[in-house]
């Protein structure tokens, strides 16, 4: 298990025009080996992990992730089609998002996805109706927002009051009385997600003891669902990529499993993204100009922010080598070309001192990083690579 990207001749000789993403292969396969080994080691084979398309969508990504046989996570209609087309059985999708369209909803009906994640009552009534239209039944979940702190960046929390996911519980307690009369649903259980780039295991912790008690109380009122999902959000080391490639799968799964005081026969889904691809992939980037402003160093690179929004978007921080020289460290703030001041992706870094023509590689951004990539300023969409 190793990081084979890194190795500088041999991304050299790959002559890959930059910017562009490189997913390896073998560190991906690692990934998804050790997260389902250690799942079924806790988890029976009722149980399932639904990979979160959003994460990196790449079809030969999704290809591996389908042989590993995990089920997947979606978020739209488009997201649906392109797990079909990579060819996910509709039975094994999961259709979560705040938003759905009509259209988004029909789709999820005619090609018979697993189940709906609702996030309110109204939407569960938009559900039943179309279902009711068009003769057919839908499976649901409920999201609970369960006002879980799940410290970690404020833009990528989930499940606290102030985010517009889930439905409270003691809302939820009130208007499952009424699904009884919607014909065309089916209550299978209830949902969490909390959050990304979870670090603090004790969270997970405190989230398998409030599903828990959620689950009792619900049984204590007669209603008997089948399923749990909780979500994902593993996160993954951004400061260490090259000594720990693999996020703390054993751990996440034991906590979960020692902290759930359900029924042995319950079905448990996660939604898994970030820590199954994020380490698997590496941006590759040219440095184009060094310049001094009074004092400060920047290294403007071929990479900008359209390229990688995490930077912009979460303050997120990569680690960046260069991979083309080993001299003395230089201080410098890496920047992109793109006409704007958020196009920085560190500050301040020492680094082997850089020069024009450099190849340095922006590491842990296989997950939200392509998928993200948008064409600001009219540059080139960014491509990827597998090796
Ligand atoms: C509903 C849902 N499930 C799963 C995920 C995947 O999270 P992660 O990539 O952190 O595992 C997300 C992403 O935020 C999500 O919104």
């Amino acid at each position: 298990m190793s990081y084979k990207v890194f190795d500088k001749e041999f991304l050299n000789s790959l002559g890959y025009q930059t910017p562009c993403y490189i997913y390896d292969t073998e560190l991906l396969r690692d990934n998804l080996d050790i997260a389902t080994k250690e799942f079924h080691h806790y988890f029976d084979i009722h149980s399932s992990i639904h990979y979160a398309l959003k994460a990196n969508d790449n079809a030969q990504v999704l290809a591996q992730i389908k042989q590993a046989g995990l089920g997947v996570d979606c978020v739209s209609g488009g997201e649906i089609e392109h797990a079909i087309a990579c060819g996910f059985n509709p039975n094994d999708i999961v259709f979560a998002g705040v938003g759905k369209l009509d259209s988004e909803i029909i789709l999820g009906l005619d090609v018979g996805i697993y189940a709906f994640i609702c996030e309110s009552l109204q939407e569960v009534m938009v559900i039943n109706d179309l279902a009711c239209g068009s003769n057919k039944h839908a499976k649901i979940m409920l999201r609970v927002n369960p006002d879980i702190d799940a410290k970690t960046h404020k833009h990528i929390s989930t499940g606290t009051y102030d985010n517009k996911f889930g439905i409270a519980f003691d809302d939820l307690l009130d208007f499952i009385p009424s699904l009884d009369s919607l014909n065309n649903i089916e209550l299978i259980g209830l949902h969490y997600h909390i959050g990304s780039q979870v670090m603090d295991m004790s969270v997970y912790a405190k989230l398998a003891n409030v599903a828990s008690f959620h689950y009792q109380i619900l049984y204590k009122q007669g209603l008997k669902f089948s399923d749990i999902d909780l979500g994902g959000g593993l996160g993954v080391d951004y400061e260490s990529p090259m000594t720990k490639p693999i996020a703390n799968f054993g751990d996440y799964f034991s906590i979960i499993k020692q902290n759930l005081t359900i029924p042995y026969q319950l079905k448990i889904h996660f939604e898994l993204g970030r820590s199954l691809v994020a380490q698997c992939g590496i941006m590759l980037s040219k440095v184009l100009y060094i310049k001094n402003t009074v004092g400060t160093k920047f290294a403007i690179i071929d990479a900008g922010m359209n390229d990688l929004m995490r930077p912009a978007l979460y303050e997120a921080k990569h680690l960046i080598i260069n991979l083309s020289t080993q001299n003395i460290n230089e201080t410098y703030h890496i920047v992109g070309p793109v006409c704007e001041s958020t196009d920085i992706f560190a500050k301040n870094l020492s680094i082997s001192e850089l020069r024009r023509g450099d190849m340095v590689a922006i590491l842990t951004s296989g997950a939200y990083g392509r998928v993200l990539a948008n064409q600001y300023n009219r540059r080139a969409m960014i491509k990827e690579y597998m090796v």
